[in-house]
């Protein structure tokens, strides 16, 4: 049994306590690590907001939300109503005076704990919430805020966003959320890599023929167009989350586990990219929208059809061929893809090595192929090391290439926390390894900015692909040309 250690007292001040992601994901995550005994005793929750609640309604509200997001053998009626006691709720519209006398005067009956801000709001407010707080003399030594992405839709923006932040906390106070570093099997990845001694050695050109990060997902664009069609999966799933699986793989050994040791690794990396741009862009990158089709066994309507425009030129699938410029990686491409309404939802790293240099056997004995290792972030979380075996039975030599397969579903038998949970606590403890720094931020979009500017010179229309299938066949072409193809279990 894991030992769960609770974290210090705190007070979260939820802004945007009413959207999507406060009652979808942060309220869940906070009742789980209450229920798991990780949460002090007067620990608070304020939300805040522009609607017009008192702190019963909004308790209201949030017990509506656990009921409909919690699994079923989650809920437990004591638990729940303790954590609605947890909940305080102010009303306020961040460009007016009226609600903050309301949350200072709260705050100071909690000065000396952990107070985190966390901006569950879009991005065009993450100045003046900051500016605010700050003004109005609410951060403390103890004090953190945590960002949501997107931090920017390109450079120049995002220093923008980095800066006012900046003008008020320190960045040993910014807590940089990508979900995708808080998920289990995404943290794993480094265990395997650094708990080992058996991958180090083989984790190079020399031994690694190329790499592939798959992040599809089976949904579309749903009720998120108005953001979305500003953003695009380059913006919205490559600039963070595929990028930081790509750090992670690619990373040398950092000399501990602490945040700036993996951060500076992680930078290195984000630096070595080589860039994408002009003509380069139209061989190695692949972007497409969906059209009307199926998911999940049903008939899915089209991405425009869904945003209800005309037109749209934003891409809701990516694949790219990704290069890193350092002695580790010379000559070993990255395959990323990622799209709303593919097959299947997965998210998947694949560590593709090379052949062996010669075959012993004998050629009816089947075909030797290469070692791979997969890992699966979601769903089905688990390591699969791909080896080849000798065929069992008699009748002369056969080899075949089998996983050795580990899920961790039937190897620990315990729930698999949500991201959420493990990053909301981190920003508690003030551990800021999962999360991201502004120099990666920056770096991540320096890379990414002349991808999206290529495609708007070159003006290469988008490339549809059918809802329910995996992306436009040029994003099949981009890897068979190299003599590779998708991984497929
Ligand atoms: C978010 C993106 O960051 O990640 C969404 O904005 C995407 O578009 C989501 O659907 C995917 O997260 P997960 O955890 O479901 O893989």
């Amino acid at each position: 049994m894991t030992k769960l250690i609770p974290v210090p007292c705190f007070d979260y001040v939820v802004f945007g306590a009413t959207g999507d992601l406060a009652r979808r994901k942060l309220m869940p995550a906070l009742y789980h690590r209450l229920r798991d005994g990780q949460v002090l005793d007067g620990s608070r929750i304020v939300g805040v907001s522009r609607r017009d609640l008192s702190d019963d309604d909004y308790r209201a509200m949030i017990r509506e939300a656990l009921d409909q997001f919690l699994p079923e053998e989650d809920k437990d009626a004591e638990t729940i109503d303790s954590f609605l006691g947890m909940l305080r709720y102010v009303a306020a519209d961040v460009g007016d005076e009226a609600g903050w006398p309301r949350l200072k005067e709260l705050l100071e009956e909690g000065a000396d704990r952990v107070r985190a801000f966390y901006l569950a709001v879009g991005p065009d407010l993450f100045t003046e919430i900051c500016a605010g707080v700050g003004s109005r003399g609410l951060v403390t030594p103890q004090t953190r805020v945590v960002i949501e992405k997107p931090v920017g839709k390109d450079l120049a923006s995002a220093e923008q966003v980095n800066e006012a932040v900046g003008k008020v906390f320190t960045e040993e106070q910014v807590f940089r959320i990508d979900h995708y570093l808080g998920k289990e099997t995404v943290q794993n990845l480094m265990v395997l890599r650094f708990g080992n001694v058996l991958y180090e050695p083989l984790w190079n050109s020399a031994h690694v023929d190329h790499v592939q990060i798959t992040v599809g997902e089976t949904i579309g664009v749903g009720t998120r167009g108005g953001y979305y069609d500003t953003s695009g999966a380059l913006r919205d799933m490559v600039q963070n989350h595929m990028l930081q699986l790509l750090c992670l793989v690619a990373m040398e050994p950092p000399d501990s586990f602490e945040a700036n040791a993996v951060r500076d690794e992680k930078l290195k990396i984000l630096k070595a990219l080589k860039p994408i741009a002009g003509d380069n862009a139209d061989i190695v990158t692949v972007r497409g929208q969906y059209r009307a089709g199926a998911a999940n066994g049903n008939p899915a309507p089209g991405y425009l059809e869904e945003i209800g425009k005309d037109r749209s030129s934003t891409e809701t699938f990516v694949a790219l061929k990704a290069e890193i410029s350092n002695w580790r990686w010379a000559g070993v491409p990255f395959y990323l893809r990622t799209g709303k309404r593919l097959p299947t939802r997965v998210s998947e790293i694949v560590v593709a090595f090379k052949p062996i240099p010669h075959s012993i056997f004998p050629k009816d004995a089947g075909t030797v192929e290469a070692n791979r290792l997969v890992l699966r972030l979601q769903p089905d979380e688990g390591v699969k090391q791909w080896i080849m075996i000798k065929d069992p039975g008699p009748g002369g030599m056969r080899v075949r290439h089998v996983p050795l397969d580990m899920s961790f579903a039937d190897a620990f038998k315990v729930r698999h926390p949500d991201a959420y949970e493990r990053l909301l606590l981190d920003v508690v403890r003030g551990n800021q390894t999962l999360f991201m720094r502004r120099d990666e931020v920056e770096a991540a979009w320096r890379w990414i900015d002349p991808i999206r500017e290529a495609w708007e010179a070159s003006g290469t229309p988008l490339k549809p692909y059918v809802a329910g299938s995996w992306g436009p066949s040029a994003a099949i072409a981009l890897i068979e040309r190299d003599g590779r193809t998708w991984h497929e279990d």
